[in-house]
């Protein structure tokens, strides 16, 4: 959670701060602040609310510094207020620090630190680091160095941390450190960039370094320095560089990222295929995992984690897998399977699927199945993440930066790439060219669906408009769009507050039925394959009690009609594909819905991207 962006050159910080903050915004915006160092001393200004709010403040009092730090909150401990937000000061005010993550032993040392005589003024976690710091370099009797007080700090806490450290003393000097919680250093021309991801980077350089759990970068003079946060061992790390552009993490023309990132699906898709068919045989390539792939192609059982939509994506990932392949898939919570006493062997493979390859629960679900002895995969968007990183190989998404909180395009090329993995596996069993071509066919063809779905948006609106004042949405799907219904309703509660479930169409009746009458919108995924006919005995169920059908399918259909309050059509693909494009027009729905109810869809109450914390 939290997004952290510092800067130390020869430029003047505050706008690229500024700049900074507003592209991490998607991580976390309660509240944001940063703190300058400039020839004598430190400032600090913050506020709650969004980085808006902290211009203005700025404008109105304008601040100046060689050297500064950024950070926009996403609050764990303590409400969103002004003394809460970051950077938090030292009680010398004499030391700021930028803290994401979690410090799960601050209740303790905030009752030492007070013992001693350490005022506090805040209610985070975060504070007792910069206090404790404080008080190993300004009072421990060893007369500890400004770095080695921080190194000393930090190996007292425990949890999860991404900081940056100024200390007025210590002028011309930036430290930050990683243990969970991500760092990316930028190394630019007489200047460096510190930010949780590479967005706030880009602009000034495209050389960066990912840091890892237990380093710390000490910068000064023009020089960095990486080494162990334990044993001050020197890590030699090479420079990555990175391909992201500006138009990819700006909104354009578009009034939110989450309409940019449902339109970006008109390439995304195709851009996640890229050069991985090979239509001749049927099957497809998948270069990230080649080394492990006789391994899955032998496991005695895959297990997929992940969170939230991810863990959709998973949940089809089965479904697909298990059809084309034959292996047995378990689908897990990661937040559940990192706790769970799991059965894992050497013949077991763990597929993570994560978006943005930073999400903690995920990453300790790998660490886990990797310390019993599983092989593990990652699905990641994020090139240079963390998943990415600690799996043993994977493969990219390749979707562009999703900056909309909820995940769309994501999703998508989750997809797409649970149907080339499940097809590759498929083709070295039992499944034909013919079957392998035929699905190809048919995600070749998907950019021009995207295309007429997103032509329907009229349509959308039309169903928004008269449905937006229901307090309750019910999705029903069966067989692989079940998971689809479970996705619609997530995006719906997301980003509309519209309390939604998702639920297997033909299990309606054993519970959920008793919520329906003329006020309950109930979504019907109602493709025209073998389930179609179940699935319209589902509809009629509803029908009797009264509540809105608004079906999606693929053909129009005349049994379907008159059954139907509203019915969108989506072109007819591949029963496998038609999760993809089904997915679309219900991001669009939730999209509609959220604009009528005035939603802020960017960044919805509570929530943040990227969960770095448990
Ligand atoms: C998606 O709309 C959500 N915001 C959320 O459920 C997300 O999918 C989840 O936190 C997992 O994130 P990841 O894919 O980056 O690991
Ligand atoms: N735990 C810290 C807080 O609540 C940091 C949260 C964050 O990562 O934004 O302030």
């Amino acid at each position: 959670m939290c997004g952290i962006v510092s800067y130390i050159g020869k430029k003047d910080p505050v706008p690229i701060l500024l700049k900074g903050l507003r592209r991490l915004e998607y991580r976390g915006y309660d509240s944001s602040g940063i703190a300058l160092l400039n020839e004598k001393t430190l400032h600090c200004i913050k506020r709650a609310g969004k980085v808006s709010d902290l211009e203005s403040l700025i404008d109105d009092s304008p601040i100046n510094g060689y050297c500064g730090i950024g950070h926009t909150r996403w609050a764990t401990h303590g409400e969103p207020n002004d003394i809460n937000s970051h950077p938090h000061l030292d009680h010398t005010k004499k030391i700021a620090l930028v803290h994401n993550g979690i410090i799960e032993n601050y209740d303790a040392i905030k009752e030492v630190l007070k013992s001693r005589g350490i005022p506090f003024t805040s209610d985070t976690d975060s504070e007792v680091l910069v206090q404790l710091i404080s008080e190993l370099y300004y009072n421990s009797n060893q007369k500890l160095s400004f770095e080695d007080a921080v190194r000393a700090a930090l190996q007292e806490v425990v949890g999860a941390y991404g900081i940056v450290v100024l200390c007025e003393d210590e002028p011309g000097t930036m430290i930050a450190a990683r243990m969970g919680s991500p760092l990316v250093l930028g190394v630019g021309e007489g200047e460096f960039l510190i930010g949780s991801d590479a967005s706030p980077i880009v602009q000034y350089t495209r050389n960066v370094i990912y840091l890892d759990d237990n380093e710390l970068v000490i910068i000064n003079d023009d020089n960095y320095s990486i080494s162990k946060i334990d044993s001050k061992n020197i890590v030699t790390k090479t420079l990555t560089r990175i391909d992201l552009t500006i138009e990819e993490i700006e909104k354009g023309e578009y009034p939110h990222f989450m309409l940019k990132e449902i339109h970006d699906q008109r390439h995304s898709i195709s851009d996640t295929m890229r050069g991985r068919f090979n239509l001749n045989d049927g099957t497809t390539q998948l270069g990230g995992i080649s080394d492990y792939f006789s391994n899955i192609l032998l496991a005695s059982r895959i297990y997929i984690t992940a969170c939230g939509t991810s863990w959709h994506a998973g949940l089809i990932g089965k479904h697909l897998i298990e059809e084309y392949a034959r292996i047995p898939v378990h689908v897990e919570y990661a937040s559940e399977f990192r706790y769970r006493n799991v059965i894992i062997d050497s013949n077991t493979i763990l597929i993570a699927i994560s978006q943005s390859g930073e999400t903690a629960d995920t990453l300790a679900a790998i660490r886990k199945a990797k310390e019993l002895g599983a092989i593990t995969l990652g699905i990641c968007n994020v090139v240079g993440s963390t998943i990415s990183r600690e799996t043993d190989a994977g493969i990219f998404t390749h979707t562009g930066p999703e900056i909309g909180v909820a995940s769309t395009k994501a999703f998508t090329a989750q997809l797409t790439i649970l149907i080339m993995l499940a097809l590759k596996l498929g083709r070295k069993k039992n499944v034909s060219k013919k079957r392998g071509k035929n699905l190809i066919r048919a995600l070749r063809h998907i950019d021009q669906d995207v295309v007429s779905i997103l032509k329907i948006s009229h349509e959308v609106k039309e169903v928004a408009k008269h449905t937006y004042e229901a307090d309750n949405f019910l999705y029903l799907g069966r067989g692989i769009n079940f998971p689809i219904a479970l996705e619609g309703a997530l995006k719906l509660k997301e980003i509309s507050y519209i309390h939604a479930e998702g639920y297997p169409a033909a299990e309606m009746k054993h519970g959920p039925i008793a919520l329906i009458d003329k006020n309950m919108p109930v979504v019907c995924i109602a493709p025209q394959d073998e389930s179609f006919s179940k699935i319209l005995a589902n509809i009629e169920e509803v029908k009797a009690r009264k509540g809105i059908i608004i079906t999606i399918t693929d053909k129009i259909n005349y049994s379907l009609k008159p059954l139907s309050d509203y019915i969108l059509i989506i072109p007819n693909t591949h029963k496998h594909v038609f999760p993809i494009t089904c997915s679309i027009i219900l991001q669009m729905l939730a999209y509609e819905l959220a604009v009528f109810r005035d939603c802020e869809i960017d960044q919805p109450r509570n929530l943040a991207k990227s969960v770095t914390v448990e």
